[in-house]
């Protein structure tokens, strides 16, 4: 299969934040952002794959800033690595200033998605060639993600998890 770049599978979700969709602090809720995340992972997934795809794992969640009722939301979903038939998307959430315009990082997801066939059977997806800086280093630090992950979920054996165990032998 022929290598697709990131880009290719950019997605973007722009929408705001109702009363109903947050917290006793009128900020958005967490359940909310994870959900408006998934839906933008999973586009950008089967933008990628152009096949079904489902939600495997959520590797990594940080609500590192409230987004207060009202606020303008941006979400930013690419397909940072392709394996054999998983895919890890990274998130980036933004606001927006109503009168600047100027965009504020303030949370980020890692999904990992799996594109499977009509009988939800694993399918091979295309690789990934990374092309910005940013692009490169979330490439080269996706397999120590999906080894994470897979040994947080009981798949992988820890010992078998060369990428992690070089992380604390470097
Ligand atoms: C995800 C799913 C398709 C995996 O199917 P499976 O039969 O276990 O298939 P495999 O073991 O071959 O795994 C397929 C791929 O998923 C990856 N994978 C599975 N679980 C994973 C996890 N927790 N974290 C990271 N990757 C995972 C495997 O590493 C493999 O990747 P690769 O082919 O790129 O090497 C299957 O578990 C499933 O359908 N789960 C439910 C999905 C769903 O309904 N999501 C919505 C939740 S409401």
């Amino acid at each position: 299969m022929e290598a697709k770049t990131p880009k290719e599978s950019l997605t973007i979700l722009t929408d705001m934040v109702l009363p109903a969709e947050t917290n006793a602090l009128n900020n958005l809720f967490g359940g909310e952002l994870l959900a408006r995340m998934d839906r933008a992972c999973s586009i950008a997934a089967q933008r990628h794959s152009k096949r079904i795809v489902v939600t495997a794992s959520v590797n990594h969640v940080a609500f590192n800033k409230a987004v207060p009722v009202g606020s303008v939301v941006i979400l930013e979903a690419k397909v940072s690595r392709a394996f054999t038939s998983s895919m890890e998307i990274y998130v980036d959430v933004w606001t927006e200033d109503r009168e600047s315009g100027q965009k504020t990082k303030v949370n980020e997801g890692i999904y990992t998605f799996v594109a499977v066939d009509r009988t939800g059977t694993p399918v091979k997806v295309p690789p990934i060639s990374p092309e910005t800086d940013l692009e490169k280093e979330r490439f080269e630090s996706a397999l120590r993600r999906k080894q994470l992950s897979l040994v947080l979920s009981g798949r992988m054996k820890p010992s078998d998890a060369t990428e992690l165990k070089a992380l604390f032998t470097s």
